[in-house]
């Protein structure tokens, strides 16, 4: 099975042997990511196939019915809501953990622009459809999911106007609260349960993002993510702290059946993939096996060693 570097490899290498044609200034068939100097820097690209993967009508809500999208500004929530925001436990990461982990969303600024790309779009996509909930995964697994979940929500949480909830979904190896260097003994896999409200398992950074973390793994994935208490659960988090996108860090596709099990539970997947782990004929299986029970917002490969000049992190 071919894996996507050497395709992308092989492409490249045709397009410069063919003489006289000029190489277009951005090819949208081939995803942003980090130069060759940067293979090492997350490489969270644009979702690249936003474009070409037609959206379906977002899929009948499961459970309890949800609140309608509001794009408040976070200054004029009701007081409540601010409150339930404010009694959260405040969490600020070390930034040495952040930069040694790849989270360049979360001091900003010029070297997490990428990152900010990405979550324009995705914003853009979303709110199109009115859609709130993304759920990140991949065919296999240190594809990079954590790490894009953590950069989105960080460049997330530099919106005022944005509340953002990421939730550790993968919950037979969960990895949120190690990347963040969250210490409590949070476990979200309780609230998805219906056993325990959201503000115990929850940690927040700034005025409006939050973290739902697992300290250790879950037993019973498979039974929470089919649970009939998963629906309520979110739909009242959504509700409590007027939420504007939840984002949901799943376990990768081959290993479990989770990621189809909470399908219908989100508005859309997020699919990465490893350009050197990652085989084409995998991600083309998830891809279709994920269109078949949800909208496919995009593909973002990561981890990949050859771009055009002039994207991503070689803009800069
Ligand atoms: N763009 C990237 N370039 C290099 N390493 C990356 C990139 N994205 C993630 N990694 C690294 O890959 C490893 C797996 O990432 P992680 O986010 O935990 O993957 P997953 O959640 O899909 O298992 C981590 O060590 C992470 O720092
Ligand atoms: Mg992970």
């Amino acid at each position: 099975m071919e894996r996507i570097q050497m395709a992308l490899e092989k492409a490249r290498a045709k397009r410069t042997g063919s003489a006289g044609t000029k190489p277009a200034a951005h090819d949208p068939a081939e995803p942003a990511g980090p130069t060759a100097a940067n293979a090492d820097a997350p490489a969270p690209a644009a979702p690249s196939q936003t474009a070409a993967t037609p959206a379906r009508t977002p899929p009948a809500p499961p459970d309890a019915p949800r609140p309608a999208a509001s794009s408040a500004n976070v200054a004029e929530i009701a007081p409540e809501i601010r409150a339930r925001w404010e009694a959260l436990p405040a969490f600020t990461p070390k930034p040495a953990l952040m930069a040694s982990n790849r989270i360049i969303g979360y001091a900003g600024g010029r070297d997490a622009g990428p990152v900010d790309m990405m979550r324009t779009r995705i914003l853009q996509e979303m709110r199109k459809n009115g859609w709130r909930r993304l759920a990140v995964t991949s065919p296999n697994p240190g594809c990079g999911k954590t790490t894009t979940c953590l950069n989105l929500a960080f460049s997330l949480g530099r919106q005022a106007n944005q509340r953002t909830v990421l939730a550790d979904l993968d919950m037979r190896r969960p990895g949120l609260a190690r990347m963040l260097g969250l210490q409590p003994p949070h476990r979200f896999a309780q609230v998805i349960a219906g056993k325990a409200p959201a503000r115990d398992h929850m940690a927040r950074y700034g005025t409006n993002l939050a973290f739902g973390t697992l300290d250790a793994p879950a037993r019973n994935p498979a039974e929470l993510l089919q649970g009939a208490e998963i629906g309520p659960a979110l739909a009242q988090i959504e509700t409590d702290y007027a939420v504007t996108m939840m984002v949901f860090d799943m376990p990768p596709m081959m290993m479990s059946d989770d990621m189809m099990a909470f399908a219908p539970h989100v508005d859309c997947v997020l699919l990465l993939a490893g350009a050197e782990t990652t085989a084409l004929d995998d991600l083309d299986r998830c891809e279709r096996e994920l269109a078949g029970v949800t909208n496919v917002l995009g593909v973002v490969l990561n981890k990949c060693r050859y771009m055009e000049p002039g994207y991503g992190y070689g803009y800069y």
